[in-house]
């Protein structure tokens, strides 16, 4: 068990996050309080902002605070509202993450009935028809952002498919997990240094290859990559063929931007033989 919430438990708590946001007031609120940005704006400015009676607009705030969107704090006597940005994170990823995740299950499904036997080996086509259904069934199956209770599953998973892991604690708030309802069953990370991300870390558990689950990481994190101005890279002894599908190509080691060399995995994990990929997204 990976040690999360039961999944159940997840939707309950983002469908009340949800519910509390169901309301004109309240989403202006919540707008007016992200620009804000971290510091968070006082109670009368919100109040000039969406003109409204301070006793109805401290009922609004209320169940924004409540439902764990939003926080305060009080400093004499005036009130701070902020966002709750890590929750407001959590809430739009798992509503976005959630049906990219579904319709790769659902053409895996189709794939896979067309394939028979045993997955192949790295760089072989796969062939899928004799696996079983995964244990917790695949529609329980989600990305999610890796939490910190995620990491010795993550370094299992990375130790099992031979992949390094230094590094990986220290960048673990931008690693990606799949959760099967039962465990983590596949990971990928991104680190991010200066303008420039790299992109590492993607494993799949051996019993659940070749059913897309790589591609979804893949393509998860290529899309926060995406903002970064000096683009993404990857490291890879075994998988050039596979980024390459995605729109890596191979580049020199000196054409690596200065700022990833923080990186522990160009500086020791990897080994100097490993290939460096830049991801080119518009190709
Ligand atoms: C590489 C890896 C993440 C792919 O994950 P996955 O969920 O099995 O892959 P997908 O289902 O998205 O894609 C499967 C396709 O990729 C191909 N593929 C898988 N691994 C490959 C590799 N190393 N090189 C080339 N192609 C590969 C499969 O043959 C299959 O091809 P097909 O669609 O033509 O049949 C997984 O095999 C893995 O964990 N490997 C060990 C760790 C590793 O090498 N990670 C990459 C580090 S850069």
């Amino acid at each position: 068990m990976s040690g999360k919430l039961p999944i159940i438990g997840k939707v309950e708590h983002h469908a009340a996050q949800l519910g509390a946001l169901g309301h004109p007031v309240r989403l202006a609120t919540l707008r007016y309080v992200v620009q804000a940005g971290h510091e968070g704006a006082a109670a009368g400015a919100i109040q000039a902002h969406v003109d409204m009676p301070a006793s109805t607009l401290s009922h609004h705030l209320k169940r924004l605070v409540d439902a764990g969107i939003i926080r305060s704090r009080g400093e004499g006597t005036y009130h701070y509202y902020s966002a709750a940005y890590d929750a407001l994170r959590r809430l739009t990823d798992y509503l976005w993450e959630d049906p990219v995740c579904a319709a790769m299950i659902g053409r895996s499904r189709t794939r896979r009935a067309s394939r028979s036997p045993a997955c192949g080996k790295s760089g072989t086509r796969c062939a899928r028809g004799a696996r079983p259904a995964p244990a917790g069934g695949m529609d329980a199956r989600m990305i999610l952002r890796a939490e910190s209770q995620d990491l010795p599953a993550v370094l299992a998973l990375l130790a099992e498919t031979q992949l390094p892991t230094a590094g990986v604690a220290e960048n673990f708030d931008t690693f990606f997990v799949v959760d099967d309802g039962n465990r983590i069953v596949a990971c990928a990370g991104l680190e991010l240094h200066g303008d420039a991300a790299l992109v590492r870390s993607l494993a799949v558990a051996a019993n659940m290859r070749c059913t897309g689950i790589g591609t979804t990481l893949l393509r998860r994190a290529l899309y926060e990559a995406a903002e970064c101005p000096l683009g993404a890279y990857a490291l890879t002894t075994t998988a050039e063929a596979y980024l390459a599908r995605f729109g890596f190509e191979r580049v020199p080691r000196g054409f690596v931007p200065q700022a990833l060399f923080e990186s522990r995995e160009l500086q020791d994990a990897c080994p100097g033989t490993a290939l460096v990929m830049k991801w080119r997204p518009s190709r």
